[in-house]
């Protein structure tokens, strides 16, 4: 089945709706109100377009959530049309939005159907990095190693390295071991999928993301990774017997299993994230009198084109928009 390219152009609206109506929160304390908002308009935006759409990365199990839910059949097309599968993270960053800091995003991901990895909420270990890495990094190899093996690959010393990790004690021999090879780090709060993103695209600040977060946004990661031609690798990190169970119901049956980004992201993929405050990769929305501004990067792997879009929005000419 061959998709639509007019389906990047769709999820950049997808995201941009997500953002505008998220962005309404950024500040105000309640990263509850502000998912909501965002998961609202993803949903809205996403049952308008012409795709039989499943999701299979969402905002949880069915009876947890009440829209975008793991299953939920979006889109208005017919009789398995354009039958793919949709991966979400409408506010990537909630606790970033409810602060007002930097790095919040919409974020969506589309795949044929079966394409994506149906991974739990639960953790992963991922080492992200632009082509650079392929064949040089290693997520078997301590942080130090990595950093001496990319600094190697790329003609530079590690001095002028920048890695990225989430803000967390489990990362702690892992700065240390970076800051002992030489390299700077980058200790963000939230929002592993834009910083993993800026560390595959030349001239973002960040050569390298490492650590642990969440499954689900390593598979969005994935998608992007993949369209930017980076290297990624992922390791499911399992804490709890339920979390084997889960996986095991979702078809993994291999605990170990180290996973490239295509093999998280298989086929034809799409990607879109559009800024909900400034970050690395996109900047947040930007509001002025009657209207808004937006950020927001598109990619398909098989064209792969990357497109950055700035938006202007007039609310006078968008009904249903939270203005
Ligand atoms: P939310 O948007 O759901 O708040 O997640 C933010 C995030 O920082 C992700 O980017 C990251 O993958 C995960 O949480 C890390 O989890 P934890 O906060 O448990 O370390």
């Amino acid at each position: 089945m061959s998709m639509d390219r007019n389906l990047a152009l769709e999820l950049a609206r997808v995201t941009e709706a997500a953002a505008l109506d998220a962005g309404r929160w950024v500040g105000k304390g309640d990263k509850i109100a502000a998912d909501a908002a965002a998961t609202e308009a993803m949903r809205r935006t996403l049952d308008a377009m012409d795709i039989c759409g499943t999701v299979v990365i969402g905002e949880g199990e069915m009876d947890e959530a009440p829209m975008l839910y793991i299953g939920e059949q979006l889109g208005r097309g017919v009789d398995g049309e354009c039958a793919v599968d949709i991966a979400v993270d409408p506010l990537e960053g909630t606790n970033i939005c409810s602060k007002g800091t930097n790095g919040a995003i919409a974020t969506i991901a589309l795949a044929p159907r079966g394409g994506f990895l149906h991974a739990p909420d639960m953790y992963m270990d991922k080492i992200v990095t632009g082509s650079a890495g392929v064949g040089v990094v290693d997520i078997q190899k301590s942080a130090g190693e990595n950093v001496e093996a990319l600094a190697k690959a790329k003609g530079c010393n590690p001095q002028d390295l920048t890695v990225a990790l989430l803000d967390r004690p489990r990362h702690d021999k892992a700065v240390a071991e970076i800051r002992n090879a030489g390299a700077r780090c980058q200790l963000f709060g939230d929002g592993d999928v834009a910083a993993a993103i800026a560390s595959a695209i030349d001239d973002s600040g960040i050569d390298m993301m490492i650590g642990i977060g969440g499954a689900p946004e390593g598979v969005l990661t994935a998608a992007a990774i993949k369209c930017l031609n980076g290297f990624m690798q992922g390791r499911l990190v399992f804490m709890t017997e339920e979390e084997r169970v889960r996986s095991r119901s979702m078809g993994i049956d291999d605990f170990d299993k180290i996973y490239s980004a295509k093999e998280m992201a298989k086929g034809d993929v799409f990607f879109a994230a559009t800024g909900v405050t400034n970050g690395d990769l996109v900047r947040g929305v930007r509001y002025f009198p009657g209207g808004a501004k937006t950020h927001t990067v598109v990619m398909r792997s098989q064209s792969r084109t990357i497109r950055f879009l700035e938006t202007l929005h007039y609310f006078d000419h968008k009904p249903g928009f939270n203005s």
